[in-house]
C-alpha cells in the first residue's frame, strides 16, 4: 500500500453504477472504502483492485458509528445509495432526504475533501412523485450543510445489468404485449453507466467551494416507445405496443406493487408522466469533458442474451 494514495467512502458501491465505477477508482490507485450491509454478498469486488485496495465494511447507514467508522481518514467520499420502491421497513425519506442529511453534516466533522452524491434527473419543486420529492429534499441537505459537494442527476441509466432494459427484454421473453404508459410518450436521455461512472471520477477533481449539479443525459433524447421499438429490434423480436393511459396504469399499480420487485408502482407512474431530459439550466456532461455514448454502440454488446439463439440468433 502505498502512503499517498487517496481514500475513498463509497456507500451503496454493490449495486450496478458502483460496480462499474470500482475498477475506474482502483485503476487511478485510489484506496477504497466500501460501506454495506452484507459484505459477505459483495466479495465480487475485491478484485476489481490489488490486494488490500478494496476494504468491505458492514455498515448500517442509519448507525452513525457504523458510518463514522467508514468516513475515518477518507479523503473522498461517494453516495450512490437509492431506491426505487418502497418497502415496509425502506423509505424514500430514510434513504434519500435522512442519510445525506447525516452524511453532509459528518463529512464537515471528518473534513472530507468533497463529496459527490448521485441523485436523479427530472427534480424539480412540488413535483407528485414521493421519489422525486426525497430526492430533492436529499440534495437540499447536501447543498445546505457541505459545500464541497458535487450532485449528479443522471436519467436512466443503461449498460450491462441495468435494470431498464434488462426488465423489458425479460418481460417480452414471455409477454406478446410490452405497455406504453400515457402512450409512451415521455422522452428519457439514457446515459451509459460507464459514461456517468467517468462523471464521478471528474467531480472528485473539481475544485469547488459551492455545491455544483450536473444533469447527466446521453447524447440523445427518446420518447419511452422509441426505446421499447429500438429494444425490440436488438433482441429480434415482435411485441404488440399496447398504449396505456395513466389512470389505468395506476390503478393496475396499486396491485403490481404488491410483488417483491414490482414492475410498476403507483410513484413510478407520477414519475412516467414527466419528461427525464436535460434542462439545460444546470452543468451538463460535456462540462465535465466527457461525451456521451450512443445506445447504439453499447446495447448489442449485453442485450443479445434476450435473442432466440442468443449471439448467434
Ligand atoms: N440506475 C439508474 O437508472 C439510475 C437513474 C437515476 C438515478 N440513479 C441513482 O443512482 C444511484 C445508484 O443507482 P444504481 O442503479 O447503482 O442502484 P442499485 O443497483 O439499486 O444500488 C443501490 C445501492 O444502494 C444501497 N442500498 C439500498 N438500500 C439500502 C439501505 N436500506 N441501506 C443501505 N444501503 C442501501 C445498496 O447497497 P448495499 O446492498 O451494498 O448495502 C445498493 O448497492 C442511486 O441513488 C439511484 O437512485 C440510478
Amino acid at each position: 500500500m502505498q502512503n499517498n494514495q487517496k481514500i475513498i467512502a463509497i456507500f451503496g458501491a454493490g449495486g450496478f453504477l458502483g460496480k462499474h465505477l470500482m475498477r475506474k477508482l482502483t485503476k487511478l490507485d485510489y484506496r477504497v472504502k466500501v460501506a454495506t450491509r452484507n459484505p459477505y454478498l459483495k466479495g465480487y469486488l475485491k478484485p476489481l483492485g490489488s490486494p488490500g485496495q478494496i476494504e468491505l465494511f458492514k455498515t448500517n447507514i442509519f448507525n452513525e458509528d457504523d458510518v463514522r467508522e467508514v468516513l475515518k481518514d477518507c479523503d473522498f467520499v461517494i453516495n450512490l445509495v437509492g431506491i426505487l420502491h418502497e418497502t415496509k421497513k425502506q423509505k424514500f425519506s430514510q434513504i434519500h432526504s435522512q442519510f445525506p442529511f447525516m452524511l453532509s453534516n459528518l463529512c464537515n466533522e471528518y473534513d472530507i475533501k468533497k463529496l459527490v452524491h448521485v441523485s436523479a434527473l427530472g427534480i424539480k419543486e412540488n413535483h407528485d412523485s414521493k421519489y422525486m420529492q426525497s430526492k430533492s429534499q436529499g440534495e437540499k441537505n447536501i447543498k445546505e450543510i457541505f459545500k464541497s459537494s458535487i450532485i449528479l442527476r443522471p436519467s436512466i441509466v443503461f449498460g450491462p445489468e441495468d435494470k431498464f432494459f434488462n426488465t423489458f427484454a425479460s418481460l417480452a421473453q414471455f409477454s406478446p404485449v410490452l405497455p406504453l404508459i400515457g402512450g409512451g410518450e415521455t422522452k428519457f436521455s439514457p446515459i451509459y453507466v460507464g459514461d456517468v461512472a467517468k462523471a464521478i471520477v471528474k467531480s472528485l477533481e473539481l475544485d469547488n467551494l459551492e455545491p455544483k449539479i450536473y444533469e447527466l443525459g446521453g447524447p440523445k433524447n427518446y420518447s419511452f416507445k422509441e426505446l421499447m421499438e429500438i429494444l425490440l429490434t436488438e433482441i429480434k423480436k415482435k411485441r404488440f405496443l399496447i398504449s396505456i393511459p395513466f389512470g389505468f396504469a395506476k390503478f393496475q399499480s396499486y396491485f403490481l406493487q404488491m410483488m417483491p420487485n414490482p414492475l410498476l408502482t403507483p410513484d413510478q407512474v407520477e414519475l412516467l408522466k414527466h419528461n427525464n431530459i436535460v434542462s439545460g439550466d444546470y452543468f451538463k456532461l460535456k462540462d465535465l469533458g466527457i461525451t456521451g455514448t450512443p445506445i447504439q454502440d453499447i446495447l448489442p454488446k449485453y442485450i443479445y442474451r434476450f435473442r432466440t439463439g442468443g449471439q448467434f440468433g
